[in-house]
C-alpha cells in the first residue's frame, strides 16, 4: 500500500497485524529466557519506544516492572549525531534488577552504546536489549538480543517513531520519503 500523507510519500512496511503477531513472540521468548518467576524491568526508551513498550509490556507474563529513560540523538534530522542528550532519567535505582532495554530502532547503535555503558555502571543484575528494528550497519557496535524487524536502509515512521516529531500516532510502520 503506497498513499501521500502531508505531501510525504509512504509506503507500508508492517501492518498492524504484523506488528501485533511479532510483539507477542518477542514477549513469549522473553518470558521463556528470563525464567517464570524473575521480575523483569522493562525500560522504556523516550520518546520512540513508547508504543512498542506499552505493547511488549503486555506480551510478557508474570512480574514486569517498567521504567522510563528520555533520550534525544537525532533533533530533527534523519542522520544521528552521536551526541545522545538525556531528557528524563530513571526515578528507580536498577541495581539488582534484571533490565530489559527496549528500544524502537537502531540504526548506527550509537545510541544504544552510549545506553549500555551508561546502565552497566548502575550495576544491574543483567541487562538485556530488545529493538523493534534494527537496521544493520557495520559501524554497529552493540547488537540486540531480541529483534521484531530487519530493515533496510530506508527512515520509518508510525508505530512511535517519528519523522521531526510527527506520525508517531501512525498504528502501523512506513517507510517515508525525507528529501
Ligand atoms: P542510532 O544512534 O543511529 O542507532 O539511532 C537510533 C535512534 O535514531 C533511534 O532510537 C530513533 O529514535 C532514531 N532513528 C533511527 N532510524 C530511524 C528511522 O528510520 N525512523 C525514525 N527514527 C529513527
Amino acid at each position: 500500500m503506497s498513499h501521500p500523507s502531508d505531501g510525504k510519500r509512504m509506503t507500508v512496511l508492517f501492518s498492524e497485524e504484523r506488528i501485533r503477531e511479532r510483539v507477542a513472540e518477542l514477549g513469549r521468548q522473553i518470558r521463556a529466557d528470563l525464567g517464570s518467576d524473575e521480575e523483569i524491568t522493562l525500560l522504556c526508551i523516550l520518546k520512540g519506544s513508547f508504543i512498542f513498550a506499552a505493547d511488549l509490556a503486555r506480551a510478557i507474563s508474570g512480574p514486569v516492572a517498567v521504567e522510563f529513560l528520555g533520550v534525544q540523538s537525532y533533533g530533527d534530522a534523519t542522520q544521528s549525531s552521536g551526541h545522545v542528550q538525556i531528557t528524563h532519567d530513571l526515578t528507580n535505582p536498577i541495581e539488582g534488577k534484571h533490565v530489559l532495554l527496549v528500544e524502537d530502532i537502531i540504526d548506527t547503535g550509537l545510541t544504544i552504546a552510549y545506553l549500555v555503558q551508561s546502565l552497566l555502571a548502575r550495576s544491574p543484575a543483567s541487562l538485556r536489549v530488545c529493538a523493534l528494528f534494527e537496521k544493520p550497519t557495520e559501524e554497529q557496535k552493540v547488537r540486540a538480543d531480541y529483534v521484531g524487524f530487519q530493515l533496510g536502509d530506508e527512515f520509518v515512521v508510525g508505530y512511535g517513531l517519528d519523522w521531526a516529531q510527527r506520525f508517531r500516532n501512525l498504528p502501523y510502520v512506513a517507510a517515508i520519503e525525507t528529501d
